[in-house]
């Protein structure tokens, strides 16, 4: 594990309430975008354009991709999109938990936005997928959101 890891511990975790809703980001490929109309659940997807916003007003979960350069390069990992959605307090406040991508081919950095968005929001990393992902992910991921949500 990378050494700038923390792990959220059991007493730390808020759990969400009301509907089961996640907050997404996909880029022009739209990776992310084709899994999460896999996912039967109540969806927002950040603007790939900045100069839009979305303003979220109850818990959700973050699913994002990872976007640096591999190897040592770790500083973009995070998109810029999501840090300016998570700059405003309000939507940040209502993040519960993370979930990310990538590509394995990147490996060190393999879907590294979850760590660090983990630690820097203090939520659990819930889960990490690899582009499309797969039917087991889509199953694995429906199982995580009902159980995190008490349903
Ligand atoms: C310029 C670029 C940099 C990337 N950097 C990483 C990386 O550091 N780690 C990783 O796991 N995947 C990386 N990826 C892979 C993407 O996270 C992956 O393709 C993802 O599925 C893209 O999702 P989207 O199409 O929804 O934007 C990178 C892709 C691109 C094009």
């Amino acid at each position: 594990m990378h050494d700038d890891i923390k792990l959220v511990s059991g007493e730390e975790i808020v759990k969400p309430t009301g509907e089961v809703h996640v907050v997404y980001f996909s880029s022009i490929s739209n990776n992310t975008h084709r899994f999460i109309q896999k996912l039967s659940v109540k969806n927002s997807r950040i603007p790939y354009e900045l100069e839009e916003e979305i303003n979220v007003d109850s818990d959700y979960v973050l699913i994002t991709p990872t976007y640096s350069g591999g190897g040592e390069f770790t500083s973009g990992a995070v998109p810029k999109q999501v840090i300016k959605f998570l700059n405003k307090e309000n939507n940040r406040n209502y993040c519960r938990g993370v979930i990310a991508s990538g590509n394995t081919n990147f490996g060190n950095t393999f879907a590294m936005a979850g760590p660090i968005l983990s630690k820097k929001l203090n939520v659990p990393l819930l889960y990490q997928f690899e582009l499309l992902g797969t039917q087991n992910d889509v199953e694995k991921i429906n199982e995580i959101l009902k159980e995190f949500w008490g349903e």
